[in-house]
């Protein structure tokens, strides 16, 4: 039986990575889905591989996201389900990021993440319920280092979370994933690096890198009835990397991470 027939999900960010194995996993439990990103060649590719919608928005623009997700509400009937998944990282010292650099990082990955709720929320409210999934990380709930504004959002993200699920109960749930390092075209630069990639595997109480499709199958379950009396909830998807006494941490810093 499927987990997800006759939802309607609209993903953000879902031409690439976790969005797009998301968009398939929907796809296969039987939600029809509409993709937006500002990639448009790879989210017209998605959207195609699951014989559904694309639309172009940056999410940082809360006006061009507005009018992506209503043209998804029209294209699909309705939106039932929204992943806000669009991210982008970065690594630095902290006194080296400009202002223009912690705007841009807070604006896609936090004020993204807020208007994606703030622009789904009238429509799910109007069709009586709904239910959201936010993307934050490992990364906010303890700060990884060089990636001082990803890490301050992504904890913004988790608390933003909260606040929306206590607010929109008991017609709209809304959670988060928070994944460790996962094989994306993201973390590309690290794990292509077999010696790195190694230490990972080592470092990982479950003792593989995470895939794409390990953190869409819980946004999947997130998504559906089993996850019924959750909300608020924040689902780390890590293979067990940042419980307390892995030394995970300490074992990245000596590769600079
Ligand atoms: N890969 C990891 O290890 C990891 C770990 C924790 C959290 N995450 C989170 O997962 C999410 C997806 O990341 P991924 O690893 O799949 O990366 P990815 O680069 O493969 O995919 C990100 C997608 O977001 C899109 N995007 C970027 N900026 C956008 C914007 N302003 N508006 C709309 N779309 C935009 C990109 O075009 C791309 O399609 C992000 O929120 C990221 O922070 C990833």
């Amino acid at each position: 039986m499927s987990l997800l027939p006759g939802q309607t999900v609209v993903i953000t960010g879902g031409a690439s990575g976790i969005g797009a194995a998301t968009a398939r996993r929907m796809y296969e439990e039987g939600a029809s889905v509409a993709v937006i990103d500002v990639d448009e060649a790879g989210g017209r590719t998605a959207a195609d591989e699951v014989e559904g919608h694309f639309f172009a928005a940056d999410v940082s623009d809360p006006d061009a996201l507005s009018a992506a997700m209503h043209q998804a509400a029209e294209a699909l009937g309705s939106v039932t389900v929204l992943f806000n998944n669009a991210g982008i990282g970065s690594a630095r010292p902290l006194h080296d990021y400009s202002d223009r650099q912690w705007a841009k990082l807070v604006g896609v990955n936090l004020a993204g993440t807020f208007h994606g709720i703030r622009s789904a929320v009238p429509l799910m409210q109007a069709q009586g319920g709904g239910c959201i999934i936010n993307h934050a990380s490992v990364s906010g709930i303890r700060p990884t280092r060089f990636e001082g504004p990803y890490s301050a959002a992504k904890a913004g993200v988790i608390s933003l979370t909260m606040d929306a699920a206590l607010e929109y109960a008991p017609i709209i749930r809304v959670n988060c994933v928070s994944p460790g390092l996962i094989e994306t075209p993201l973390t590309a630069g690290v794990l292509g690096n077999a010696e790195l990639r190694t230490v990972v595997e080592a470092a990982t109480p479950l003792r593989r890198v995470g895939t794409a499709v390990d953190v869409a199958n819980a946004v999947v379950f997130l998504a559906s009835p089993l996850a019924s009396y959750i909300t608020g909830h924040n689902l780390v998807v890590d293979g067990g990397s940042y419980l307390p006494n892995t030394q995970a941490d300490a074992i990245l810093a000596q590769f600079g991470m």
